[in-house]
């Protein structure tokens, strides 16, 4: 199945709002006014309000006197009285009350008048006598939005990138992910925007996925919340994946502006999106470098990648990042390194922000176990990620969460 077929998937019927719709009528005639009022008595989740019997003129100055206070979720307004003066009622619905989703109605179904109608603001279009299951899915698609808008949060961009290859992005942005989602229970989406080649789906032992993130970047005009879900892979930590390409394919053409656009609506579904990037400045790197909200330049005390750390650094002062966007991570801390903490500091002319122990055989342990968590607070660098995951994501008086653990060798089990 392609990314085409999610996008023909037909809308879903049914129409089930979690809270009732309160509708409003404008100048509706009698009969179809009755109708309407058995349509409510069977459709307990919409309210019907005392009818309006005239359209809006300058009298009913105040929109909140006049159409109640709040503005019902739906008005429907009869067009075939006086269309000038409807199209003129929903133009000034459609202004003072942009929430409020406007309903045509006329027995009148040439496309002009259709057009002329929605471009005074109309949302929907029914004719008379009104068909049931058409005003049953012009209501679901009301109520989705509702929904849509009532669970609308305003994620925190946190972008991890390497100052060179295997500093350790992939096991740190994991962790952080399933710490965040699990331990302070944020609703956290992972992307990996590795062109090729990304590994965060084989940390989380997500191997299983159908569409990658370059994919979603290629469809982001299309982007619905039906469309994402296609893209998700849910991990047992509540953390949210979605992969990177599996292996190596063809270059893609990602348009100037995709990545903003897609982060804009995934910004709205989450708390946090963590973005595992691959090294270096592509042009997709840099459109979310400069997206972002936070950049954790993750480092090790080695020469060559101190060396990237402080030519990034430079890089991203000289384009206008501000200072407190940027931080560096050290990852593989020892203590006894040959190159010191303040000599670090002092090469890359900036704080070491966070320092992460080395641990290898627990990193990897915890890798091939596919479950970031398995081994919570049992190893000192989990205990450090879960300090670090609690100064981004700590909820003030959150309990700290120990957690069972369900390992499976994801990767090698298949
Ligand atoms: N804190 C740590 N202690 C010990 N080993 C670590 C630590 N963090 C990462 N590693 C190890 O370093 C190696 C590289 O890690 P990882 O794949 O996360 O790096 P990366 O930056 O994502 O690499 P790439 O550039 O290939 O995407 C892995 O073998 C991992 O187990
Ligand atoms: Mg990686």
């Amino acid at each position: 199945m392609s990314t085409r077929d999610i996008l023909n998937t037909p809308a879903r019927g049914g129409f089930a709002p979690s809270e009732p719709l309160t509708l409003a009528t404008i100048a509706l005639d009698n009969d179809t006014l009755g109708l309407l009022k058995l349509f409510a008595q069977s459709a307990p989740l919409v309210r019907l309000r005392a009818p309006l019997g005239s359209y809006r003129t300058d009298e009913n100055d105040l929109l909140a006197e006049w159409l109640g206070d709040p503005p019902p979720d739906v008005c429907l307004i009869d067009f075939d009285k006086d269309r000038r003066n409807a199209a003129l009622t929903a133009e000034s619905i459609r202004a003072d009350a942009p929430g409020t989703s406007i309903f045509a109605v006329s027995s009148q179904s040439q496309s002009e008048l259709i057009i002329q109608a929605m471009h005074s603001g109309c949302n929907e279009y029914l004719v008379k006598p009104i068909n049931r299951d058409q005003l049953l899915n012009a209501l679901a698609r009301v109520g989705g939005r509702k929904k849509e808008k009532k669970d609308q949060f305003n994620a925190q961009i946190l972008a991890f990138i390497g100052a060179k290859g295997g500093c350790g992005v992939t096991t740190l942005v994991t962790q952080m992910g399933a710490l965040l989602a699990k331990t302070y229970s944020r609703k956290t989406l992972l992307v990996d925007l590795h062109p090729d080649f990304g590994d965060a789906a084989l940390y989380l032992g997500l191997t299983k996925s159908r569409y990658h993130s370059l994919e979603l970047l290629e469809n982001t005009d299309r982007l619905d919340a039906e469309l994402l879900q296609g893209f998700i892979s849910p991990h047992s930590s509540g953390l949210s994946l979605i992969p990177a390409p599996e292996g190596s394919e063809a270059a893609r053409h990602v348009s100037p502006g995709a990545v903003a656009h897609t982060f804009d609506f995934l910004r709205l579904r989450s708390e946090f999106i963590l973005v595992d990037l691959p090294p270096g400045l592509n042009d997709q790197n840099l459109e979310l470098l400069q997206y972002c909200d936070q950049l954790y330049l993750v480092t090790v005390a080695e020469v060559s990648a101190l060396r990237n750390v402080t030519r990034l650094v430079d890089y991203f002062t000289r384009k206008g990042m501000p200072q407190d966007k940027l931080r560096v991570v050290l990852n593989r801390h020892q203590k006894n390194s040959p190159i010191s903490d303040a000599q670090i500091e002092k090469a890359i002319r900036q704080k070491i922000h966070w320092k992460v122990p080395n641990q290898y055989a627990h990193v990897v342990k915890t890798i091939n176990e596919g479950d970031p968590l398995a081994h919570l607070s049992r190893s000192d660098v989990m205990r450090n990620l879960s300090e670090w995951a609690g100064t981004i994501g700590r909820k003030p008086g959150t309990e700290y969460k120990k957690e069972e653990s369900h390992g499976l060798l994801g990767f090698l089990n298949r």
